[in-house]
């Protein structure tokens, strides 16, 4: 979906289909510098992180290994206990894998801090997080993602996986959403 057509219910564009892909074009070459000769699992955070794993991972040139987690927080609207729950585990045995979770924002960091002692105690050789948003201002719990597209403000933002009321999610730009539609 482009953003024209949703253009009343944004404040702004903050990333553009072509910024989007360049930043993860950038953070794929990056990983495969730093997992050169070792073997790759990329762990997506579904739903929201559906887009991130498949243009991150169509930009790495070289195999990578996909598996999926679905997780949700106890807790209802904005606020959120800090209690996680697996609603779909990995197919995959952790032992001496080098584990990278995938996800397009870390907020308050509950989902991904939780994620990483819950993935680690698996037996990994290593587990580490990539993000394409992350508001710092937000940030809860220590979560700290070794690749990060962008710090962003403390906003509602929707597009490129991330959803209102599961709507936006396949907006091909990053966008702030107006208050008119939530409030
Ligand atoms: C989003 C996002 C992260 C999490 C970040 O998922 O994908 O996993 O929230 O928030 P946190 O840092 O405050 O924990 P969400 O629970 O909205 O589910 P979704 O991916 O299905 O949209």
């Amino acid at each position: 979906m482009d953003a024209d057509t949703v253009q009343d219910d944004l404040i702004n564009i903050l990333f553009t289909e072509e910024q989007i892909q360049g930043r993860l074009g950038e953070m794929a070459k990056q990983i495969e510098a730093d997992y050169e000769g070792r073997d790759l699992l990329v762990v997506g955070v579904l739903r929201g992180a559906i887009m991130v794993i498949a243009d991150l991972t169509r930009a790495m040139d070289r195999h990578v290994e996909i598996d999926w987690m679905a997780v949700s927080s106890y807790g209802s609207g904005t606020t959120s206990s800090g209690v996680v729950r697996i609603l779909k585990d990995l197919d995959s045995d952790l032992h001496g894998r080098h584990v990278l979770i995938v996800d397009e924002i870390i907020d308050t960091g509950l989902t991904l801090s939780w994620l990483v002692a819950n993935l680690s105690s698996r037996g990994p050789a290593s587990v580490e997080i990539a993000t394409l948003l992350r508001k710092p201002e937000a940030l809860q719990m220590p979560v700290e993602p070794k690749y990060v597209g962008w710090d962003i403000p403390n906003e509602f933002v929707v597009g490129y996986g991330l959803d209102y009321r599961e709507r936006y999610r396949n907006l091909r730009d990053i966008g702030t959403l107006a208050p008119h539609v939530y409030s």
